[in-house]
Order: C-alpha cells, then structure tokens, then sequence
C-alpha cells in the first residue's frame, strides 16, 4: 500500500474533484460567460454607445503621447452614460520578436486592469490590436519592435492565441477586435487569409465570444464588398467612418494631404456624404446577415466647435437610427469629448453622443 493511499490526501480526493467539476460547470453555465446559445445581433446592440480610449495604450508605450489611462477616466465614462470602451492596444510592441513571441507580462497585466475597471463599472470592453505598423507596411515609429518580415503574418496570429488564452475566462463584456484598420500591404486578399487564421487560434481557446473583424481600406464600408468571413456566427463587422473628410481630418499632420483648415459641417451634400458608407454597411451587413459595429468616428479639434457637435450628432443619428451600435474617436486627445487640462468634459459633443438629458 503506497502511503499516498493512505492519506488523508485520498479522502480529500472525491471532494476536490466534485468541486472542481462544479467549478467548471458553473463558469459554462454562467450567464455572463460567452456561450454557444449567445446572439450576436444581441450582443452588438449590448455594445450600445462607446467612446474610444485612443492615444494611450496604442502608442509605443503608455504615455508616449502624453496620456495615460487612469481609473478616474473609466469611471467618468461609466456614470456619464458610455456602455462601451474600445480600447486600442499596441501589443506588438509589447511582445519578443523571434518564436514563440512571449506578450510582456507587465504589459498583459497592465491590460488586465483596465479590463477589470472597466467590468466592475458594468462597462464592455473591446480589447482592440491597434497599430501593428509592420503588418501594414507603415514606417515603424521609434522604439518600435521589428521583426523578420516573413515571420510577421504568423507572430500576429501567435499573439492573438496569447491574447485569447489570456482572456478566455472573461466575461462575455469583453470582446476582442482582431486589427484596426487593415491597409496598404495588409490587401483583402492578404487580410481574408490571416484574418481566418487568426480567428482559428482564437477559437482554440475561446470558442464563442465575439470578435470584431472590419475590411480594408482602413475599415472603409466600400470594402465590404471584398471581405470574406469564415462560417462563424460570433463575429461582429466593423467600420469606421470619417466622412467627409476634409472637415473630420482638416489641418490633420499624420494624413496624407492634409486637408485646409476652414471646413465647416454639416449641409446637405455633407450629410449625404457622411450616411452612405453606413448605407453601404447596413445593406452589407442584412445580406450576409452579421450585425454592423461603427468603431470610429470623430472630427478633429481644429474645426470649429458647433460644426464638430453638428457632425457628432448627424453620425450618431445615422448610426442608432440604422440599429448600429458605435464607438467615438475618442476620449481625452484631439478628437476628445473630455477635455483632460480643463478636468471638463466637452459639452457640445458630450450632449450629441449622449443627448443633453445625460448631463
Ligand atoms: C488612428 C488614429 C487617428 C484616428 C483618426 C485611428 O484609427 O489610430 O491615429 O487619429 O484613426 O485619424
């Protein structure tokens, strides 16, 4: 008889297992947890309305761009009335460059609390791979991770396999995005291959939360036309919109040809503009029957105040009144609906996401 038999261990045994086994049960059967009965069409309107936490914890490093993200700013988003915040995350710069491409624990952990503060406020959160400049083919920004360029696509889908190990046990509020904005060298073809790749690995580890995948063409409803999703029902589809974009992006100095300072918003040709990608997306999304997330909009603040609140309003309008559920670009930065230095909010464009009876 081997002295484990005769333990004390070995009573303990039957009992350990019987709650570990109703541990388990539990957390499947937990109405919070992802679940294969869940409805996407359900879960996307839950995302109701977002705000964006730009410029924070997608720059290099938090802080780099002068803002860090502070439990005050999460609360402040819950009571003012936000359901959602997206959350744009650089981790590929948090994260080695040769196999197995470990994610920075400290980094993974400073995630963790943002996701916490975020759920005890009853907030969603989407946890979103925001500027991965290498996979794009942008120019790495200083003290950014780079990597062998054929080993780019593969480290993508190894960080998300950590990303969802990592994340599996949360509730269904947190939802993950699987990149901003595809473009230049990330072609449909290209984004069609390895966002099916991605979503496998995610799949591995956590089969039925929702996951976010947007088109090319910096999310752009027009290309639409040219995603091809797998046969998974947990997925939500994204776009963003900054139409029209000589006002939203006027005397803005990381675009192309920026546009001059002094368009004002909105008259009817602007409106026009600014509902047709969601006219696009909405026919999109009925046809292939996957609800239509609009993850960014926004105009920057160097046009003026009522014609930024008039195009906040008009693109809010446009989205609830098609069944989107939204995320505004963004919160305390140049587009920012909270204003950091004055400890303020930004009335005019807090009141047209979330209509002056919020205040
Ligand atoms: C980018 C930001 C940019 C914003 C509006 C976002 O997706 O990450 O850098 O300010 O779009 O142009």
């Amino acid at each position: 008889m081997s002295s484990f038999r005769a333990t004390p261990y070995r009573r303990a045994l039957p009992f350990l297992l019987a709650l570990l086994a109703a541990g388990c049960a539990q957390r499947a059967s937990s109405p919070d947890m992802p679940s294969a009965s869940d409805d996407i069409f359900t879960v996307s309107a839950s995302l109701g309305r977002g705000v964006n936490f730009g410029n924070m914890l997608e720059a290099p490093h938090e802080g780099d761009w002068g803002r860090t993200i502070s439990d005050a700013d999460i609360d402040r988003v819950a009571h003012a009335g936000f359901s959602t915040i997206r959350l744009p995350v650089r981790f590929s710069n948090h994260a080695g460059t040769t196999a197995p491409y470990r994610l920075d624990s400290d980094f993974l952990a400073r995630v963790d609390h943002v996701v916490d503060r975020a759920l005890a406020d009853h907030l969603s959160i989407i946890i979103d791979f925001h500027n991965y400049s290498q996979i794009v083919g942008d120019p790495l920004s200083a003290q950014e991770s780079r990597v062998e360029p054929d080993v780019v696509d593969e480290r993508f889908v190894a960080l998300w396999a950590q990303i969802a190990e990592h994340f599996r046990d949360r509730p269904k509020k947190v939802i993950y995005e699987l990149l901003n904005e595809p473009h230049k060298d990330l072609t449909s073809d290209r984004w069609n291959v390895l966002l099916k790749r991605t979503l496998q690995a995610v799949r591995a580890q956590d089969p039925y939360r929702a996951v976010i995948i947007g088109p090319t063409g910096w999310n752009s409803a027009k290309d639409l036309a040219k995603l091809d999703l797998p046969n998974d029902r947990a997925i939500i589809v994204t776009i963003h919109n900054y139409e029209p974009f000589d006002f939203t992006h006027q005397g803005a100095k990381w675009v192309e040809h920026t546009p001059p300072v002094g368009t004002k918003c909105c008259d009817e040709k602007q409106i026009a503009r600014l509902t047709a990608p969601l006219e696009i997306a909405a026919a999109w999304g009925k046809e292939h029957h996957r609800p239509i997330f609009l993850g960014e909009f926004g105009a920057y603040e160097v046009a003026d105040m009522d014609s930024r609140a008039a195009f906040t309003l008009a693109m809010r309008q446009a989205a609830d009144k098609r069944g989107m559920s939204w995320a505004y670009w963004e919160y305390n930065s140049g587009f920012g609906v909270y204003n950091p230095k004055a400890d303020q909010w930004v009335w005019p464009l807090r009141d047209a996401l979330l209509g002056p009876e919020l205040r």
